[in-house]
């Protein structure tokens, strides 16, 4: 069983890793409305992805014979000046994710919960590579700038990427 300090703490990181999704799918819903469909594809990709997570802890939960307590998620930021601005928005999140995983990590560490600390195992992984892929549009887009060429190019590019949990 589930101790009920990670227990709580893991149901609030459902409910961040809920709040990532919608907030990705608002920024993917923006570059639609941008006229940029590589961007959005790919924000909405990383949608499913987060939602993915969320369901990583759900079943967690219910595996420690846990009660999963599912809570509002907050209203996602809607408008934006940039693609670079909602990738720059995109990082903070991912940084703020990668602290709340590491306070979980934290906090099964100092309960010697071991089956906790080998699932989040995962997420701390994950997110290096999160923070990674994220931070690598940053710095493509600080690159383009506003030389709409190069931007169509790479909206392209990103347009490729296919759709994981
Ligand atoms: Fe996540
Ligand atoms: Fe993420």
């Amino acid at each position: 069983m589930l101790g009920k300090t990670i227990q709580d703490a893991m149901n609030e990181q459902i409910k961040n890793e809920l709040f990532s999704a919608h907030q990705y799918l608002s920024m993917s819903a923006y570059c639609e409305s941008a006229t940029l469909p590589g961007l959005s594809r790919w924000l909405r990709a990383q949608a499913q992805e987060e939602w993915g997570h969320a369901m990583k802890f759900y079943d967690f939960i219910q595996d420690r014979n846990a009660r999963v307590v599912l809570k509002a998620v907050d209203q996602p930021v809607i408008e934006f000046d940039s693609p670079l601005e909602v990738f720059e928005r995109a990082l903070e999140q991912e940084q703020k994710v990668t602290a709340e995983i590491n306070e979980l990590y934290r906090l099964a560490l100092s309960e010697n919960d071991y089956a906790s600390q080998a699932f989040l195992q995962w997420f701390v992984t994950e997110q290096v590579e999160e923070e990674k892929s994220v931070g690598d549009v940053v710095e493509t887009l600080k690159m383009i700038g506003d030389k709409a060429e190069a931007l169509f190019l790479f909206d392209r590019e990103l347009g490729k990427r296919e759709n994981e949990e």
